[in-house]
């Protein structure tokens, strides 16, 4: 894949916030245009590369969606380090990261799955048992976060946490217009916050992805749907999961952390 210079991209796993990062890279990279980010759906402004194939349908268009792109480009992944290009490394371009506690993320994933048909009739309990039982849980997640945690002080990585953004999103904003170098004044900054509260982006239809579930509504009318922009709460898990399984999965996460030589507190 060829990288511009100027490519900026973020890098989460799924239900992270990702979807609230790029709203704010996109506006911080494009001069706080909000008349432009109303008029066009994210996906489109700021393409998912792992997407690509699935909007062309076509091996070697793959990229299509991120090449025909004006820059600077924003890039969204969720692929780890390892499978990311390279040429990142060389330190050109600038990479977001936003983590999120990997139980919060799991609840947001069921969410997520049972609207798209993923999860349909099963319950969110019986989920997370099957996530308690694979053995991916959570050495996936953590290792993906920590290896980006541990670039955090490289001059092309920024990262942060969903965790973060809800404690103190007007620090986040400032410390991400720092590092793009893209400064904003204080008027910019309330209308910043107001678009990315909570309640502007479950309503704005180019963020709250239901053009997205409109595409699956046809064969889902009348199953169970979930709003992307859903609950946005941090520990949210703690009264939707069973205790039991909170506890089990606090001890498989304790015993990866231990193995990375990282605490859950540094990761968010
Ligand atoms: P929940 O399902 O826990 O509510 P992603 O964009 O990576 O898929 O992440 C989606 C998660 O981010 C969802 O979490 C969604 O509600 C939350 N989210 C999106 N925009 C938000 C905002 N402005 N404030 C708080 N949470 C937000």
């Amino acid at each position: 894949m060829k990288l511009r210079d100027d490519d900026v991209w973020i890098v989460t796993l799924p239900k992270c916030g990702t979807t609230w990062m790029q709203e704010l890279l996109w506006l911080l990279l494009n001069n706080c245009d909000f008349e432009g980010a109303l008029a066009k759906d994210q996906e489109l402004r700021t393409p998912f590369l792992e997407f690509g194939y699935s909007v062309f349908h076509d091996p070697n268009r793959s990229f299509g969606p991120i090449e025909d792109l004006k820059s600077p480009r924003l890039i969204k992944s969720h692929l780890s380090l390892a499978l990311l290009p390279s040429k990142l490394w060389e330190g050109k371009n600038k990479v977001i990261y936003v983590s999120r506690n990997p139980l919060d993320s799991y609840v947001s994933r069921y969410y997520h799955g049972v609207s798209f048909g993923f999860n349909y009739g099963k319950s969110l309990h019986q989920y997370f048992d099957e996530v308690l039982a694979s053995d991916d849980f959570p050495t996936e997640f953590i290792e993906h976060a920590h290896e980006f945690y541990q670039l955090r002080n490289e001059p092309w990585v920024f990262y942060t946490s969903f965790e973060m953004m809800k404690k103190d999103l007007r620090g986040v904003i400032n410390d991400v217009s720092r590092f793009l170098n893209k400064p904003i004044n204080d008027q910019q900054m309330e209308k910043l916050l107001k678009h990315l509260s909570f309640a502007e982006m479950k309503k704005n239809p180019t963020t709250n992805h239901l053009w997205e579930l409109a595409q699956v509504q046809h064969e889902n009318a009348g199953k169970e749907m979930h709003p992307f922009v859903r609950r946005g709460d941090v520990n949210g898990y703690k009264d939707e999961l069973k205790p039991e399984q909170i506890e089990k999965a606090n001890v498989r996460i304790q015993e990866v952390l231990a193995k990375n030589g990282v605490t859950l507190d540094e990761l968010l």
